[in-house]
């Protein structure tokens, strides 16, 4: 069976359409410092509005512990969600107390509630089916259908994921539907040169993801946190650097794996190795197989890649037809350690062919770093839900909409 889509509800006109989106946007002082999952939702949004359904908006927002906390009220999103569609949009203080019920039901045709974070409520999340599942048919009392919009959440069995899916007509959103696409041309017949790019700062958070990508691609290019492991692999010193000495054999395991295969594994040449983990830490350059010999001895900390590595990665990059990118290459939020994520930021933007920023820390480096997101072929709003998804899993909010990995 194929992904549902929103043709498959029939009629919305005047129907109560709860939207499962993910706002989980990142805030600092009640600020949204990154809308850009706002405004991914917005194209199944006006479609709604469009048909002239009775929009009921439901996401979560970090992980509060099954009660309400105001730190991660979804308030400013709705705030955020009313600019962005230049209409007035309700917010109901709860999620299926009398709040929610009364701002549903002064709903008129083409309108739009969102819902309090649904995290405040522990049935959200919980494990056991039953808790589960007793807290989505509250939802479900809400609306007449729903649609399925939240990728980066797709991968979570919650209630308003995967039991309201169940539980009312349901089918995915455009936002999905672009996601999977996105993903499907990474995996099926990728056009070549076909690069990956990994970084971030642990391999051990990457390994179903390395596993299944490198019978696919032609390049692998390690950068980030988890290139120390790589190089400690190979035998060379990473002083204090980040090292997940566990990981070690795996490691050794994936570059005879490559060699065998023929995929070109990239590891860097240089780093920068700093005395701390800090803004303004003193920095230098060194040969990666020479970490230890820079002035901090065996307390240097390599916090980006190096400048020759950089280039040598922005080549393969700009030489690739396709190429996916998860991970910053060094620890971009400190402006001294940043050159690495930008050059292959900007590198993507020059391929002739697609490139794919893969969502989180990814999402969140391109737009800190001044890119506008129509500079790549795709942002995912995904971070966790497009790894399982390239990792080859079956994710239950997918499943549930009738898709079949
Ligand atoms: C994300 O940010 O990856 C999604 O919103 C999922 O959030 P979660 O990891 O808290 O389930």
């Amino acid at each position: 069976m194929a992904l549902r889509t929103l043709d498959s509800l029939g009629s919305l006109q005047g129907k109560r359409v709860i939207v499962r989106c993910d706002l989980n946007v990142p805030l600092r002082d009640g600020e949204i410092t990154d809308d850009g999952r706002v405004r991914a939702s917005l194209p199944t949004l006006r479609a709604l509005i469009g048909a002239g359904a009775r929009v009921i908006v439901c996401s979560h927002l970090g992980r509060p512990d099954g009660a309400p906390d105001p730190q991660y009220s979804l308030e400013p999103v709705a705030k955020r969600l009313a600019e962005l569609l230049e209409s007035p949009v309700a917010f109901a203080t709860d999620t299926v107390g009398a709040s929610a019920q009364e701002a549903v039901s002064a709903l008129q045709d083409g309108d739009v509630v969102v819902l309090e974070n649904l995290r405040f409520n522990a049935g959200e999340t919980a494990k056991d089916d039953a808790t589960r599942r007793a807290f989505a048919t509250e939802l479900a009392a809400l609306g007449d259908a729903m649609v399925s919009d939240g990728f980066g959440v797709v991968h979570r069995k919650q209630a308003s994921v995967y039991d309201l899916a169940e539980l009312l007509p349901s089918a995915a959103g455009l936002l999905i539907a672009t996601e999977l696409d996105v993903l499907d041309r990474l995996t099926e017949n990728p056009q070549r040169p076909y690069t990956v790019v990994l970084g971030g700062s642990k391999v051990s958070d990457k390994l179903g993801v390395i596993s299944h990508l490198l019978p696919r691609v032609d390049r692998l290019l390690i950068g980030g946190g988890m290139l120390f492991t790589f190089l400690a692999a190979q035998g060379h010193a990473v002083a204090s650097s980040l090292l997940e000495k566990d990981q070690l054999e795996t490691v050794r395991g994936y570059i005879a794996d490559a060699e065998k295969r023929g995929v070109e594994l990239v590891l860097p040449t240089d780093v920068v190795v700093a005395s701390g983990f800090a803004a303004d830490a003193a920095h230098e350059i060194v040969a990666a197989d020479a970490i230890e010999e820079s002035s901090f001895g065996a307390s240097g900390i390599g916090l980006d890649i190096g400048p020759d590595t950089a280039v040598a990665f922005a080549d393969a990059v700009r030489g690739s037809r396709t190429v996916f990118w998860n991970g910053p290459m060094g620890v971009f939020e400190f402006a001294a350690f940043a050159a690495g994520t930008k050059a292959v930021a900007e590198a993507l933007t020059e391929v002739d062919g697609l490139s794919v920023v893969g969502g989180g820390d990814s999402a969140a480096a391109v737009r800190q770093l001044g890119f506008d997101d129509d500079q790549f072929g795709h942002i995912s709003t995904g971070g966790g839900a497009s790894l399982e998804f390239l990792e080859g899993k079956k994710l239950p909010g997918l499943e549930v909409l009738g898709w079949q990995s």
